[in-house]
């Protein structure tokens, strides 16, 4: 396994729509391997394949924190099959769009369908943390970024504050 590189606001790849994976084969399992090893290094509680620069519909996700209760959710070509009306607001982040944080308004429960690791059909509902979670991986894979649900000015502010402290960073 390894850590990759997650790219940010900066980097134009971020807002490719990104493709269905077609072989559920072993290099697309050492990107899951290398998915979740990087999502817990960063650490986040979730992970799409297009931020570690791979245009593919794979996202992981963990909600867990603890160490030792460790159970990723994997999930390939995932389609959002039903919502619920009522909605939650959490206060989101992204490790994309480092040290900025807002609060979006999302359905509050959904259910997915997609493939597993091993390429199976399966369907997961969730609610609370883990559906936002969701739901802010799969925009991902559209090209879709919390940030899209705040004002234009808002938006730009927080792009421009990514670059700027990028530039700012001197890697030795
Ligand atoms: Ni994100």
């Amino acid at each position: 396994m390894a850590i990759r590189k997650i790219i940010t606001t900066t980097d134009p790849l971020l807002r490719t729509k990104s493709a269905p994976v077609e072989r559920v084969d072993a290099d697309l399992q050492r990107l899951v391997d290398d998915m979740l090893e990087t999502m817990y290094a960063a650490p986040g509680i979730g992970l799409a394949a297009i931020q570690v620069g791979v245009p593919r519909r794979l996202l992981v996700a963990d909600v867990g924190g603890e160490e030792d209760e460790r159970q990723p959710h994997i999930l390939i070509n995932p389609e959002i099959l039903w919502t619920s009306d009522e909605t939650h607001v959490y206060n989101e982040g992204c490790l994309s769009i480092p040290e900025h944080y807002a609060e979006v308004e999302r359905p509050a429960r959904c259910r997915i369908a997609y493939l597993d690791r091993a390429g199976e059909p399966a369907e997961i509902e969730a609610d609370g943390l883990l559906a936002t979670c969701l739901q802010h991986e799969i925009d991902h894979l559209d090209g879709r970024l919390f940030i899209d649900y705040l004002s234009k000015l808002r938006r730009d502010m927080i792009i421009r504050k990514v670059a700027k402290a990028e530039r700012e960073t001197v890697v030795i």
